[in-house]
């Protein structure tokens, strides 16, 4: 590796996808990781095998597709963790095993409620274990920025003399400041000869909103990964920003003297993607990615900018794939313009794809006037099914004002002929799924809705994104159109998909392992 690369570690479907409103299902995760292998991450952290049953799928997924980058799995110092990260990473290219222990004194004395000493021997055990299944182990000291740094040092030592190749050091809390997290990996490079010998890798917390600063002090002080997250997701406040780390080397090449590989024209289409997937959205004035990131709205900024684009923009949008639009289409657009704008946002679609997507561009510019380029994405993501439609929407009629609702509805299922229910609630909405929960014969509880117009204008396409519990099981979907009501009923039948989805693969997992048995 030249010297002044640094790999760049994305745990988006790890540390990111932990974090509440942001779980996917091994389909999507697979999905996503696709999109990080064409953005040039060099690791994707996949998953915790032992953290679930889907955890563990999703890892096996992308291990079984994603060849180029090396693939990481996390797990304790327990040998289940590290045997079932093992195992999930079997078919993987370029397997590694991410192990990591707490070494700062609170998480050893009120969270493992160990000393010191078993710290270390339980991380050389863990260590030793992993290298039965790879060569390419990576050991993490949680809460590294709060350990007493002699203890740090010494389970360093033991770490790389057991065979690690990785050595992170997370700011687990977000609580170091940039001085002195630079400073921690100088005094180890210093003090631990060895870890010369090994990559040093970052992984910092945004609690503080200096996950991005502290990783660029770390690089700085010889770190030469750095984990981060698209969009920054992550526990509490977020992990690091991938796209802002790796646009400040790009904007700022002689300040911060590193490079690294990834195509920063995919990163636009990386962080859209992932926000389809969760429905989370970052926020509109998130650098780099945010919807008013390349906005420029005061006059004299505006005047600045049709003279020299340069006198407001330190990047281009284009750089990070922000597409620029040449056309608007609308309702005498023909096949030929909606497949030449999809080759310009970067998606060539195949004709049944095309065909598709051709047939919802129509309806829905029956409603709109011009379609943007927001909503043709909506559009793509709308129409890629992660999981078969057990269900479809077929007919839905809805009645409000001042009184109670009602909804009427209709869906083609695993049944002879459609079906039809009705509903009453307290708004549209709830008559809505009260009404579909008749029809499908389930139970279905709401946690969250959420509900995002796609572009601005009173005839923007609503994306609903929605959680809920399908008979006791926490399930998302998520659904657009014009009529709010109709995105929510949209996003239901998705999770009530996916729903019929895990409850089939659970059937098919009890078969085998009941075949397994005799
Ligand atoms: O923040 C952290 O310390 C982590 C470790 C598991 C690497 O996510
Ligand atoms: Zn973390």
């Amino acid at each position: 590796m030249e010297e002044n690369v640094v790999r760049i570690f994305d745990t988006t479907l790890r540390d990111g996808e932990q974090a509440p409103g942001n779980a996917m299902t091994p389909e999507e995760k697979l999905r996503l990781a696709r999109q990080l292998d064409a953005l040039g991450v060099d690791v994707i952290e996949a998953g915790f095998p032992a953290a679930s049953d889907g955890d563990f799928r999703g890892v096996r997924a992308v291990a079984e597709e994603v060849r180029r980058p090396a693939l990481a799995a996390l797990a304790r110092c327990h040998d289940r963790d590290i045997d079932l990260a093992g195992e999930a990473l079997a078919p993987a290219a370029r397997p590694r095993i991410h192990v990591f222990i707490a070494t700062s004194d609170i998480h050893l004395k009120y969270k493992l409620r160990i000393d010191r000493d078993e710290c270390l021997e339980r991380a050389r055990a863990a260590i030793r274990r992993a290298r039965r299944f790879t060569d390419d182990v990576e050991f993490s000291a949680e809460d590294a920025s709060r350990t007493e740094l002699d203890f740090l040092c010494r389970v360093i030592e033991a770490a790389i003399a057991e065979g690690a190749t990785t050595i992170n050091l997370p700011d687990t809390v977000g609580y170091a400041l940039p001085v002195e997290y630079g400073a921690m990996f100088r005094a180890v490079r210093e003090r631990v000869p060895d870890a010369r010998g090994v990559a040093l890798s970052c992984h910092c917390h945004d609690d503080l909103g200096l996950a991005v600063a502290n990783s660029l002090a770390a690089v700085e002080a010889g770190a030469t990964q750095v984990e981060c997250t698209v969009n920054g997701i992550g526990e509490r406040a977020g992990n690091a920003s991938l796209e802002e780390v790796v646009m400040a080397g790009r904007v700022r090449p002689r300040s911060v003297s590193f490079r690294t590989n990834v195509n920063t024209r995919e990163i636009f289409r990386t962080s859209q993607l992932l926000s389809h997937l969760t429905g989370v959205f970052p926020p509109p004035n998130k650098a780099v990615v945010g919807r008013n990131a390349f906005a420029h709205e005061a006059g004299i900024h505006q005047h600045g900018m049709m003279q020299n684009g340069l006198t407001y923009e330190i990047m281009r949008p284009e750089e990070v794939g922000i597409p620029h639009s040449t056309l608007v289409l609308g309702k005498h657009s023909g096949r030929h313009a909606l497949e030449r704008r999809y080759r310009e946002l970067g998606y060539d679609l195949d004709e049944q794809a095309l065909e598709g997507l051709y047939r919802e561009f129509t309806a829905l510019a029956d409603r709109k006037h011009e379609i943007l380029d927001e909503d043709l994405l909506a559009l793509l993501h709308e129409s890629f099914r992660d999981v078969p439609e057990a269900y479809q929407l077929t007919f839905l009629r809805v009645s409000c004002g001042m009184a109670s609702a009602t909804a009427e509805v209709a869906l083609a299922g695993p049944w002879h002929r459609e079906r039809s229910g009705s509903g009453t609630g307290d708004g549209p909405i709830a008559a809505t799924y009260r009404a579909i929960g008749e029809v499908v014969g389930r139970s279905v509880e709401v946690v969250n809705l959420s509900l995002r117009s796609v572009t601005p204008g009173k005839d923007s396409v609503g994306h609903v994104f929605v959680q809920v519990r399908v008979d006791g099981k926490t399930l998302t979907g998520h659904g657009a159109s014009t009529d709010i009501v109709e995105a929510s009923a949209r996003a239901l039948v998705h999770a009530l998909n996916k729903a019929d989805h895990a409850d089939k693969l659970e059937a098919t997992s009890l078969n085998s392992v009941y075949l397994w048995g005799v």
